[in-house]
């Protein structure tokens, strides 16, 4: 069987997650890492069986017998990752947010296609089965028209002004990070809105500890949006319709439990287990992608990644937030 050759850039938590993903698919092999150091890559190498194991991201991108590169690196360093990547021939799977806003997401999706290579936003959230499930009941109509969505996305991360989460030279915050669910979830409902408002506290680094936003449709649905980085709170999703509602239980982007409820019925929950870690379907549609020469998921599509992408920048621009390498422009 022909074995998709992956190389794995930087070796932080969510690296782990997916090198376990790839490692699980008969037809992937987990070839080559790249960190910004050799130690980390040979540790990482080591945990995962992976034989070539480089101290920088340029020799993990310049390795000719890598196919396609996984990136995960902190958000505000996708966008120079991905260009290294495409600009070296490489097909891309890029940890969410694709980049910090949609000006950058925009130069990488033309660079991919200006280069013929394969890239994906990594929303994993997309392909898991309750996903799935709750698409099929809104297309056949289970729970009516949809007319209000909300989804919250809410953990007490302890402060730490040099985190990933709190540095704003990291593109840390909740919205980025967190909020991008809710988001990716309302779009995929209820598409994009006509109207946002929304509001943040920025916490003392800068970054939006706790954002909320309405996203308002023309047709009167909408959408209630929450992500917050300091304070704890059942992180669910209901969707609701003129017909009843469906549940997509603690944290909803990876729910394994859904109820659904018709109007006047009972709820009825359902257990819908992932494979694995819930991580191997974004790593086979990447593989199905490539087989058929596609450079785009119909899935994770461009189109979608830089609607949400642009719907981010919008609600950041209410709040005034500018990331570092934002401030001059
Ligand atoms: N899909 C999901 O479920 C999920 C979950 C968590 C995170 N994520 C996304 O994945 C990305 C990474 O998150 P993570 O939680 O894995 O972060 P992390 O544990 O902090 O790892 C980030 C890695 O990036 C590399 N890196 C390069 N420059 C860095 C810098 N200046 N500071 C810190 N690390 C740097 C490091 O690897 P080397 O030292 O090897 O270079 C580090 O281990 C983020 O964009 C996040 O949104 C996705």
């Amino acid at each position: 069987m022909e074995k998709f050759r992956w190389g794995v850039l930087a070796t932080g938590w969510i690296a782990d997650q997916l090198a376990a993903a790839i490692n699980s698919q008969p037809d992937a092999v987990c070839l080559a890492v790249g960190s910004r150091s050799q130690d980390s890559a040979d540790a990482f190498g080591e945990k995962w069986g992976i034989p070539r194991r480089y101290p920088t991201y340029e020799a993990l991108a310049a390795d000719p017998d890598v196919d396609v590169i996984y990136i995960a690196t902190p958000h505000n360093l996708h966008y120079e990752n991905m260009k290294l990547c495409l600009n070296a021939g490489k097909h891309v799977l890029c940890e969410k947010p694709l980049t910090v806003n949609a000006a950058q997401a925009q130069e990488c999706m033309e660079l991919a296609r200006e280069k013929g290579l394969f890239l994906m936003e990594a929303m994993w959230m997309k392909f898991i089965p309750a996903i799935r499930q709750m698409m099929k009941w809104l297309g056949n109509g289970r729970i009516g028209t949809v007319q209000l969505v909300q989804a919250n996305f809410a953990f007490n991360i302890p402060f730490n002004p040099h985190s990933r989460l709190y540095d704003p030279a990291l593109a840390g915050g909740a919205l980025l990070d967190m909020g991008i669910y809710p988001a990716t979830l309302v779009h995929l409902v209820l598409g994009k809105p006509d109207r946002i408002l929304s509001a943040a506290h920025l916490g003392e680094t800068g970054v939006d500890e706790l954002n909320t936003a309405i996203w308002q449709y023309q047709s009167g649905a909408q959408a209630v949006l929450l992500s917050t980085q300091r304070l704890e709170r059942p992180c669910e999703a209901f969707i609701t319709g003129s017909q009843g509602y469906i549940k997509l239980h603690h944290m909803f982007w990876h729910a394994q439990t859904l109820t659904v409820q018709q109007v006047g019925g009972k709820p009825e929950v359902i257990q819908l287990p992932y494979e694995g870690n819930g991580y191997g379907y974004q790593v086979r549609e990447v593989h199905d992608c490539l087989r058929a020469g596609k450079l785009e998921s119909a899935v994770v599509p461009h189109v979608d990644t830089l609607e949400i992408m642009t719907l981010l920048d919008e609600m950041r621009g209410q709040w005034g937030l500018k990331y570092p390498e934002e401030q001059a422009i």
